[in-house]
């Protein structure tokens, strides 16, 4: 554990997404810190907040069950906070085409008001966005660094890069400590694996375990990397714990890049048995993909020492067996 963890101890930090894959990751390790951790979550039944996720840690943190978008509680949750880490969105892209208003709401103006509540109550608070690959859109080239133009291609990456920017706003206007790291693909125990509606590689992992086939819509060529959710939450508290990332993007990747068929067999050898099948894109699906994309992470390491630790086959591993064992908690 890097010592620049040792600031989170005795610290009173608030977890928005608390419920969800990353931010119970996130809580787990704030606990083991010794960090005061409230998590903040709206439990809508079709977003991805679990009270599972934090079955282990359930009597060592304050949950409290506020959508982000009720201005006044969350003003109140703002207040006397060291550390925010805002991790609520909605992450369907799906979704976002058929409900953009709903995106926009959660994914920019809630984060205005957060960050207005910052402004308002609690300016010395530090925080940390979580933001997506996808305000880049279909790559120009790879890998994809932070200098890439940003160009997205759907409702949700609009809103996202909306959300990051109004952070990266208030931290140079009005000094509020602020950072966004635009995340790739992330997996391991607690994500999102009920339906099609999130990543891929939930329904595929889900479909494997009931022994249907994964499908694969396309050609199965596109490249992407992948992050195992550890790993996240490291870079989560690096950034939170310096202030060389304030006003700073960073994205996450890994070196690893694999096709989606490469990853399909990958995930049947390590599941024993199984098979996958090429399917034609469905056409929302095709309009909204990103084609080939890795990123270029080298900023991250250079200022904070960011590198991924966990090997693919390795995640893949740990996130099957946890879904074997705990099916029943995510969609049976
Ligand atoms: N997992 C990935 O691959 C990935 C990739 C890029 C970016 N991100 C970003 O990381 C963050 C966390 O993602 P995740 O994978 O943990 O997703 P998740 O769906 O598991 O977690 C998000 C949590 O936010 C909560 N939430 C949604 N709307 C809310 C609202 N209005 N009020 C309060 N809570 C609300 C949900 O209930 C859920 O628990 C998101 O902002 C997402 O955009 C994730």
């Amino acid at each position: 554990m890097p010592s620049d963890y040792d600031i989170f101890a005795g610290a009173d930090v608030l977890v928005t997404g608390g419920l969800g894959f990353i931010g119970s990751a996130l809580a787990r390790q704030l606990v083991g810190i010794g960090a005061k951790v409230t998590l903040v979550d709206s439990l809508i039944p079709e977003y991805g907040g679990n009270l599972f996720n934090i079955q282990d840690i359930r009597d060592r943190v304050t949950v409290d069950l506020t959508d982000v978008r009720d201005v006044a509680a969350m003003s109140s949750l703002i207040k006397k906070r060291r550390f925010l880490f805002n991790l609520a969105g909605q992450t369907s892209h799906l979704d976002s085409m058929t409900d953009p208003v709903t995106d926009l709401n959660i994914n920019a103006a809630a984060q205005l008001h957060i960050l207005e509540a910052c402004r308002l109550h609690n300016p010395d608070l530090k925080i940390v966005f979580a933001s997506t690959r996808q305000v880049y859109g279909r790559p120009e080239y790879l890998p994809v660094d932070e200098k890439h133009p940003v160009n997205p291609i759907d409702v949700n990456g609009i809103n996202k890069l909306a959300g990051e920017w109004y952070h990266l706003l208030y931290n140079d206007v009005y000094r509020i400590r602020a950072c966004a790291l635009r995340l790739t693909n992330t997996y391991g125990p607690g994500m999102r694996v009920k339906d099609a509606r999130q990543t891929f590689l939930g329904i595929w992992i889900r479909r494997l375990i009931e022994q249907k086939p994964i499908q694969i819509f396309g050609d199965g060529k596109q490249g992407r990397d992948f992050n195992f959710v550890t790993d996240v939450v490291d870079a989560l508290l690096r950034t939170a714990a310096s202030d060389d990332a304030n006003g700073q993007i960073f994205n996450l990747g890994h070196s690893e890049q694999i096709s989606l068929n490469e990853l399909a067999a990958l995930l049947v050898k390590l599941n024993g048995n199984g098979n996958f099948e090429l399917v034609p894109f469905p056409d929302d699906r095709q309009a909204i993909d990103i084609g080939d994309y890795y990123a270029d992470f080298r900023k991250i390491d250079k200022s904070l020492g960011w590198t991924p630790k966990v090997v693919l086959e390795e995640g893949l591993k740990q996130t099957l067996e946890y879904y074997r064992v705990n099916r029943t908690h995510y969609w049976d």
